[in-house]
């Protein structure tokens, strides 16, 4: 186990905002946590989980310990007459994990294609896109308790999955309570992709894609190549120009709370859901504040979809964080709504 000192994390956040850990170890599997919390010089030590970076904001240097996911390996577990069940280690990509059970016939992904980040990070925020979420096609996940070491496995019920949310972003308020931020590494996560395989192409932009290309019976590679393609239209390449994907989350509202935003603003984007609430776009909002294409210092919000805030060469964090914060002011003072930030300030 090698505990690195002073480590460039800019290539380790898709911001890639300039800052350093000021010690990194690299987890390839559990033995080397096993290891870390045997060792006296590190076992008490505050440890930040880093998996593919693609959710956080960093506003300085990482003072604790930082635990770098990069356990490998991608296999089929079991082809039964039901699913597939398919594993990878937290430390694979996320996209390049879609793509190889796409070139073995494990169909189920397709619509999660392209997402910035890691396997382990991917349960964390529960990711989706283009209808999927990732609980509609979780089997369980391995992973170990940075306090006591131990190894576990969760289920899909034991992750409490919500719209971008899991057990691993809340907190214990005390030992026992629900909650695993900051005390769980991911190791290995399993899906389950059920047979046979059904199209998800009720999203708009995907429905579009049909229409246009006349395709009436799409395949998962194609659903794939209409994904890839949709989000390259819209959605900035981390790899070129930094940014965490969406920024803030979709906010839900009542029906009467709708009805009374309709009444002044008629045009606001809005989806009813299945229990009785209504989604409103957060991307609409922000947009209709004119926050598109704005910036403050080098931290700007992406010309093509107003969710994304970006970094435009050199931002800081903090900038980040102002410029965030200024949205959120906007929106509550014009539509009494309070934008929840999806990535993780540290
Ligand atoms: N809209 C605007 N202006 C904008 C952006 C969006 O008017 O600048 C409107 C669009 O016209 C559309 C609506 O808002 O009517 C929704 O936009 P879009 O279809 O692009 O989806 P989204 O709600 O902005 C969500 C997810 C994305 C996911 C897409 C596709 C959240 C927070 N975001 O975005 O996930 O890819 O749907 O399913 O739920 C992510 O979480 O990082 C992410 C990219």
């Amino acid at each position: 186990m090698l505990v690195e000192q002073n480590v460039a994390l800019q290539s380790h956040n898709s911001f890639g905002i300039v800052a350093k850990a000021r010690a990194l170890v690299r987890v390839r599997g559990q033995s080397d946590v096993q290891q870390l919390l045997a060792d006296p010089q590190w076992q008490d030590i505050p440890k930040f989980v880093l998996g593919g970076g693609s959710n956080i904001v960093l506003t300085g240097d990482v003072k604790p310990l930082v635990l770098k996911v990069e356990v490998p390996g991608r296999r089929l577990l079991d082809d039964g007459a039901r699913a597939w069940v398919v594993e990878a280690g937290a430390g694979e990509s996320w996209h390049d994990f879609v793509g190889w059970t796409l070139e073995h016939g494990f169909a189920g992904l397709e619509n999660l294609a392209l997402i910035p980040g890691s396997v382990g990070a991917s349960p964390v925020q529960n990711i989706g896109a283009y209808g999927v979420e990732l609980q509609d096609r979780f089997d369980s996940l391995d992973a170990i308790d940075l306090h006591s070491g131990k190894a576990f496995t969760l289920d899909a019920g034991q992750c409490a999955f919500g719209y971008r949310d899991s057990i691993f972003k809340h907190m214990a308020a005390k030992e026992g309570d629900f909650g695993l931020a900051g005390r769980a590494l991911i190791l290995r996560v399993r899906f389950r992709l059920p047979k046979p395989w059904k199209p998800v192409l009720g999203y708009l932009d995907l429905a579009r894609k049909m229409h246009d290309s006349g395709i009436r019976e799409p395949n998962a590679r194609q659903i794939y190549d209409w994904v890839c393609a949709i989000r390259t239209a819209k959605l900035p390449d981390p790899a070129v120009i930094g940014n965490a994907g969406s920024f803030f989350k979709n906010p839900t509202v009542t029906p009467e709370q709708c009805q009374d935003i309709i009444a002044r603003e008629p045009n606001i984007v809005h989806y009813p859901m299945p229990d009785g609430s209504v989604k409103l776009a957060a991307g609409w909002l922000i947009d209709a504040c004119g926050w598109k294409g704005k910036s403050v210092g080098n931290a700007g919000v992406y010309e093509k979809q107003a969710l994304v805030l970006v970094n435009r060469g050199g931002a800081t964090g903090g900038e980040v964080v102002t410029l965030a914060r200024a949205i959120q002011t906007s929106v509550y003072e014009r539509f009494g709504i309070r934008l929840e930030p999806e990535p993780v300030v540290v």
